[in-house]
C-alpha cells in the first residue's frame, strides 16, 4: 500500500471513492481546488500489489483524505480543516485512514503552521467518532443541529497541532544552527583583492533570506460546493 500525495489525475478515482462511501458528494472543480490550492494537505492510499498490465491502468484508489487551510479563520488563528475522508469497504481497519490523517496534519502544521485542525462528523458514525476521538485525539467542540442535508446532527472537532508545530520549528532551528556553525568553521582564507569581499548585492541577499508568504486565498468556494452540500464533512 502507498500513501502518495494527491494529484489532479486522481480526481475521478477520488471521486468515485467518495460517492461510494459517504452521502457528501462534491463537484470534480472542488477536488481540483483543494489540490491546487493545498497540494501539501491531500493524500491518497493506493493499492500497488495489483500489477499494472498497460500504461493507462489507473491507479487503484482504496481511500483519500481531502483537506485544506481555512482561508479566513474567525478565531484569527490558521488552521487546517478535514472536508472529506474515507477508505472502501474491502481496505477497512488496516490503519489506512489514520495514516493518511496524520500525514495531512504533519503538513498542515509543518507547512502551513497551523495550530489545529477541525472537522465535521455525523453524530451516528461510530467508526469515525472512534477514529478521531480515541485514535488520532481529536476532541468535541460542539454539536452542530441539522448540520448535514438530510437534518442530521454533527459533531464538530478540534485537534491541536502546536505540538508538532514547534518540534518541526525547533528541528529547523537545530538544523539551520548547525549550518551556521559549519559556516562559521570553515576556514577560507583572507579575502583576496575584491574577488574574495562580498559585493552589497550577495550582502542584499543574506538579508533577504528569510521572506514571510500569506497564504490562501480570499475567494469565496460556495459556488464551487454542490448544492445542498456546502457543510458537508
Ligand atoms: C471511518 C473510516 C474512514 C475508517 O477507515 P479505516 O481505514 O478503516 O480506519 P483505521 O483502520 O485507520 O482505524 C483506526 C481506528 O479507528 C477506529 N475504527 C475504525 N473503524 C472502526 C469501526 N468500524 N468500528 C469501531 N472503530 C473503528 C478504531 O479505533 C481503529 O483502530 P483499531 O483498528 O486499532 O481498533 C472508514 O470506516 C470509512 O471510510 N467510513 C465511511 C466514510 C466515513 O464515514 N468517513 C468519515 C466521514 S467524517
Amino acid at each position: 500500500m502507498d500513501i502518495r500525495v494527491l494529484q489532479p489525475s486522481d480526481i475521478p478515482h477520488v471521486q468515485q471513492a467518495n460517492i461510494t462511501n459517504l452521502p457528501e458528494n462534491y463537484f470534480c472543480k472542488y477536488y481540483l481546488y483543494h489540490a491546487l490550492s493545498w497540494p501539501q494537505l491531500s493524500y491518497v492510499a493506493v493499492d500497488v500489489s495489483r500489477p499494472q498490465k498497460t500504461p493507462y491502468d489507473p491507479p487503484k484508489i482504496v481511500g483519500y483524505v481531502l483537506a485544506k487551510m481555512e482561508e479566513e479563520p474567525t478565531d484569527g488563528q490558521q488552521h487546517g480543516h478535514i472536508t472529506s475522508l474515507s477508505v472502501m469497504r474491502s481496505h477497512r481497519r488496516l490503519g489506512l485512514a489514520e495514516k493518511l490523517m496524520r500525514q495531512s496534519q504533519r503538513a498542515m502544521a509543518e507547512t502551513f503552521s497551523a495550530t489545529y485542525v477541525s472537522l465535521h462528523v455525523r453524530v451516528s458514525n461510530v467508526a469515525a467518532l472512534r477514529l478521531y476521538r480515541d485514535t488520532l485525539g481529536f476532541t468535541v467542540e460542539k454539536t452542530e443541529a441539522k448540520y448535514y442535508a438530510d437534518g442530521e446532527d454533527a459533531f464538530s472537532m478540534k485537534m491541536d497541532l502546536t505540538k508538532i508545530k514547534d518540534e518541526f520549528e525547533k528541528s529547523l532551528k537545530a538544523a539551520y544552527a548547525v549550518e551556521d556553525a559549519t559556516a562559521g568553521a570553515e576556514d577560507e582564507g583572507d579575502e583576496v583583492g575584491s574577488a574574495g569581499k562580498k559585493g552589497d548585492g550577495e550582502k542584499e541577499k543574506e538579508k533577504e533570506k528569510k521572506v514571510q508568504y500569506k497564504v490562501g486565498r480570499g475567494l469565496g468556494v460556495q459556488g464551487l460546493v454542490e448544492r445542498n452540500e456546502s457543510k458537508a464533512t
